[in-house]
């Protein structure tokens, strides 16, 4: 008996961390992704043999392990009493920022459904991962996992009171190039979630206005993807970076990689998921430009990853 589920992998273009208060954010799927593979075995066993940024694997041991134990948990499997050989693959190479996590969760939690002729939908397998991101982001506004999912280009508001939350898809005219840069750093996501809820909490007249300003942009974002108006989204994402700089997110690496793209033409740069290491995201429309940005940053021997979004 075999089970197989994948899940994808994600950028975050407007509102990392603003989306764990109930802001809304805009993000994308993007096409690599992790896939699950479970087989009957003697004993439990984990497999991980997903491509990662060296060191993510050993930093993650942790928030993985609690991660898995939460889902099963939740789906009320016992590995105990249900041996199994889960084995983790695909394209997607794992590094904080691009979802890595949750895609490992959806995975997981289509294989089970698969495996066990659950027939679990859409909406049942994003509430499992979601579940699993807790074990990563300690409190996570759920949109990683909603794009592990759904795929697509999302804005999402997570629901406070505990209801459903808005997931919208929009709707553009063509996918958009980008480049991610990779710093090579790990970062802990609910270590950094919960240090920006402490600074939250320490001066909430800051983060007051700071929540005032991003909701503006936010609605500007969505205005100026829909319209295709990608000079005005570059500048609104190089605005929501100085946003979450003054949140203490970003870092050396990440400054160094968004200031090589934007001297390369691109149209806008910012730290995309956790910060404090991980992914920048990079917009940069059309070959040439996607091209010359990702040979810029390599050159300057930070590994990139070049996609669209709005598949
Ligand atoms: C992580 O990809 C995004 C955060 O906003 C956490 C979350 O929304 O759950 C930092």
């Amino acid at each position: 008996m075999i089970g197989k589920g994948s899940g994808f992998g994600k950028v975050i273009l407007f509102g990392e961390h603003f989306a764990v208060y109930g802001l809304p954010a805009i993000a994308s799927a993007i096409c690599d992704q992790t896939t699950a593979t479970i087989e009957t075995a003697e004993r439990y066993e984990l497999v991980d043999d997903r491509p990662a940024t060296e060191g993510y694997k050993t930093k993650k041991k942790d928030e993985m392990k609690s991660s898995m134990k939460l889902l099963l948990d939740f789906m009320k499997i016992g590995v105990g009493k249900t041996p199994v050989k889960i084995t983790l693959s695909g394209d997607l190479f794992c590094t904080s920022g691009i979802g890595a996590s949750a895609a490992m969760a959806t995975s997981v939690a289509r294989a089970f459904s698969e495996y066990l002729g659950l027939g679990l939908d859409d909406d049942r397998i994003n509430r499992i991962s979601y579940e699993g991101e807790k074990g990563s982001a300690g409190t996570p506004s759920g949109i990683d996992n909603t794009c592990a999912t759904f795929g697509g280009l999302l804005w999402f508001v997570k629901n406070l009171e505990g209801g459903e939350n808005t997931i919208e898809h929009i709707r553009i005219r063509e996918p958009i190039g980008i480049v991610l840069g990779n710093t090579g750093l790990s970062s802990v996501t609910s270590e950094v979630v919960a240090d920006v809820r402490k600074a939250k909490e320490a001066d909430p007249e800051k983060y007051k206005k700071l929540f005032e300003e991003y909701t503006t942009l936010v609605k500007d974002a969505r205005h100026a993807l829909e319209n295709h108006d990608l000079e005005r989204l570059g500048t609104l994402m190089d605005e929501n970076h100085r946003l979450l700089q003054q949140m203490g997110v970003s870092c050396g690496e990440a400054e160094e990689i968004i200031r090589i793209a934007k001297q390369n033409g691109a149209l806008g740069a910012k730290i995309t998921g956790t910060g404090r290491g991980g992914y920048v995201i990079t917009l940069t429309p059309g070959k040439g430009l996607q091209e010359k940005v990702a040979k810029a940053i390599e050159s300057q021997g930070f590994r990139t990853l070049s996609t669209t979004i709005g598949l």
